[in-house]
């Protein structure tokens, strides 16, 4: 329930992507959120606003004259208990009435006269000629000199046929902005490598070696780091998860791909945390073959040798100039005693430990965080809430 007791208001403008507004509506209720939604005229031609109030659960109002409002002001009473104001779609009009500070319709006038300072956020949805358009252009750096914040466009497929920019976020990106728009920027601007998830060491083209993690910690961590400001590199194996909004995902498969990755990632880009969330296969098979290997026989089995892998953090933590570097250790038993001494081992100022067996695959963990001072308990509760608390401390520990 990221967004528990938050209240936004929804507005829609004219525009084929309403059908997305629907979704996400439910979506915010889902999360936590009231939704008043607001309409225009033009919205309406492509929903009804029956629709929007079944799901949003509350009046809809299109019209600046509504006297359902008791004072007959709805474009101030709507917005004076709200968190944000969002609209979804936005069109190249009613980009252009915000770039102007046009008030003709409820939804503009409503705008125009929120309090200061609430969030407004828009998802401009057109064609990509409109969006290009030098007139669109112009308006769209005026919402973001007057701190209007824009979500998307994207480019891809359009519903006139078209292909290009213009295309707005789908309802779980659209979702994840408003949720990060919430969050304290506690890591703006820090770049943020991660590593997540199981490694894969073939045995030959179809069977390999791997562990039960899922990779929601590390990609809980990864969300959530965004969330906080960062600009996110997350270095996967193989997972069933879709990546983060926001996030830049690297997909490998071996141990060996996994360290090259984020080798690459750190000579790419100076890296201010590194995070090892990752469980890597300590050993590779040496002897992996190009061919399926064949039963030939109840007595013949095949003879696997290993050879150990690099250690991801270890390497990294060896670093000269090194980024703050995060490990995490999943143990059996003896948490505190490993994990103290696990930390000191692996030369890094912090280490995550949880008992693997009960959170590979889990929704929810619990995590002891060892550092210099000794340990500190994180209770349990689900990954993305200890993944945001995770954050707040690395960011308390680099300020
Ligand atoms: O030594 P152990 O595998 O228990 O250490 C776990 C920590 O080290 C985790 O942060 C894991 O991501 C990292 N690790 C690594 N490369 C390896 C093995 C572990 O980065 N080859």
């Amino acid at each position: 329930m990221k967004l528990a007791g938050k209240k936004i208001v929804l507005g829609l403008t004219g525009g084929i992507a309403c059908y997305k507004a629907a979704e996400l509506t439910r979506a915010l209720g889902k999360a936590g959120a009231t939704v008043q939604v607001v309409m225009t005229q033009a919205a309406t031609q492509f929903i009804t606003t029956v629709t929007m109030q079944a799901l949003s659960g509350n009046t809809v109002y299109t019209d600046q004259w509504d006297a359902r409002i008791h004072n007959n002001m709805p474009h101030i009473d709507l917005t004076r208990d709200a968190d944000a104001i969002v609209i979804v779609p936005c069109s190249t009009d009613f980009i252009f009435k915000l770039a102007h500070g046009a008030c003709d319709d409820l939804l503009s006038t409503l705008c125009i006269a929120r309090p200061f300072g609430m969030p407004l956020m828009v998802a401009p949805a057109m064609n990509v000629e409109m969006w290009q358009n030098p007139a669109t252009q112009r308006n769209i750096a005026q919402l973001r000199a007057d701190g209007i914040q824009l979500l998307g466009p994207a480019a891809g497929d359009q519903a006139c046929g078209e292909v290009g920019m213009g295309r707005m976020l789908e309802p779980d990106e659209l979702l994840a902005e408003i949720v990060a728009n919430f969050q304290p920027k506690l890591l703006a601007g820090k770049h943020v490598l991660v590593t997540a998830g199981p490694t894969f060491e073939p045995i030959d083209p179809v069977r390999g070696i791997t562990n039960l993690s899922s990779g929601k910690m590390g990609y809980a961590i990864a969300q959530a780091a965004r969330e906080a400001g960062a600009i996110v590199t997350l270095v996967s194996g193989p997972t069933a998860l879709d990546a983060p909004y926001g996030t830049n995902r690297v997909s490998v498969q071996t141990a060996q791909q996994m360290h090259d990755a984020v080798m690459t990632a750190l000579a790419q880009h100076r890296q201010d945390v590194f995070i090892a969330v990752a469980a890597v296969a300590d050993w590779r098979v040496a002897n992996a073959s190009t061919q399926k290997l064949k039963k030939s026989g109840d007595r013949d089995m095949p003879q696997l040798q290993f050879a150990q892998n690099p250690d991801i953090l270890a390497a990294v933590a060896a670093l000269p100039g090194r980024p703050y570097c995060v490990g995490f250790a999943a143990e059996s038993e003896n948490l505190l005693q490993y994990g103290a001494a696990k930390r000191v081992k692996k030369n890094v100022p912090l280490l995550v430990g949880n008992i693997g067996h009960s959170t590979f695959g889990q929704d929810d963990n619990e995590l002891v965080l060892f550092d210099e001072q000794g340990h500190k308990n994180l209770p349990r509760a689900d990954k993305q809430t200890l993944a945001g608390q995770l954050v707040a401390e690395i960011a308390a520990r680099i300020r």
